[in-house]
């Protein structure tokens, strides 16, 4: 895991409060002053991390956004890029120590609403068929499997490619 995630951010606008299931956690919308947050937690969740000028030009893109949770320092975060009625996810990511607790369920529940409001009406994304984590968290957050991509991921020297199933929700 990467040392730096003690920065401070901004109690940014346009931010959502849910209360349940982690009463104590806030959503907000993510900018281009979150960069190096989104890319530090984005490290603890992959083993190849993006870097801040990465999440600089996805965000510099129509269409692209991202919300933060946080409570005492950020935990989280999701990016989509949505485009005419659709979306995607990006990435999505939740610090080691403050998983299984919720707060994955509500980026994507945050993300779903915001992109409804805003007139999207279904979200896709592809996800890892080991990742079972991700696979349960969104099966149980309403997204349905609707295909495959063979050897989508990896494939480099030390590893064979892994294969992504498709998952959409319509919001
Ligand atoms: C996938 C990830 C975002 C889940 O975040 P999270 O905050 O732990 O998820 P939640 O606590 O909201 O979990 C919601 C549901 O997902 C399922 N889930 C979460 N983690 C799980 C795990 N390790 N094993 C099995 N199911 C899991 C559970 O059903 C859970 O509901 P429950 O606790 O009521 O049983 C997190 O594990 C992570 O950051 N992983 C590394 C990065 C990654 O893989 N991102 C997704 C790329 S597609």
């Amino acid at each position: 895991m990467r040392a730096r995630r003690t920065q401070n951010f901004p109690r940014a606008v346009g931010g959502c409060v849910h209360d349940k299931p982690v009463s104590d956690m806030r959503v907000i919308q993510g900018g281009s002053e979150h960069c190096d947050i989104l890319s530090t937690l984005h490290g603890t969740g992959f083993s190849k991390p993006w870097g801040s000028e990465e999440f600089a030009a996805l965000l510099g893109q129509p269409g692209v956004a991202a919300w933060i949770s946080e409570s005492n320092e950020p935990s989280g975060f999701i990016l989509v890029r949505a485009a005419a009625d659709e979306a995607e996810i990006l990435t999505l990511a939740v610090i080691p120590e403050q998983r299984k607790i919720g707060i994955g369920a509500l980026l994507l529940k945050t993300a779903c609403e915001a992109l409804s409001a805003a007139g999207t009406k279904q979200i896709f994304l592809e996800v890892s068929v080991k990742n079972t984590a991700a696979i349960t968290l969104y099966q149980k957050s309403g997204f349905a499997r609707r295909g495959m991509r063979t050897a989508y991921y990896g494939g480099g020297k030390d590893s064979e490619p892994v294969d992504a199933i498709i998952m959409a929700k319509v919001l």
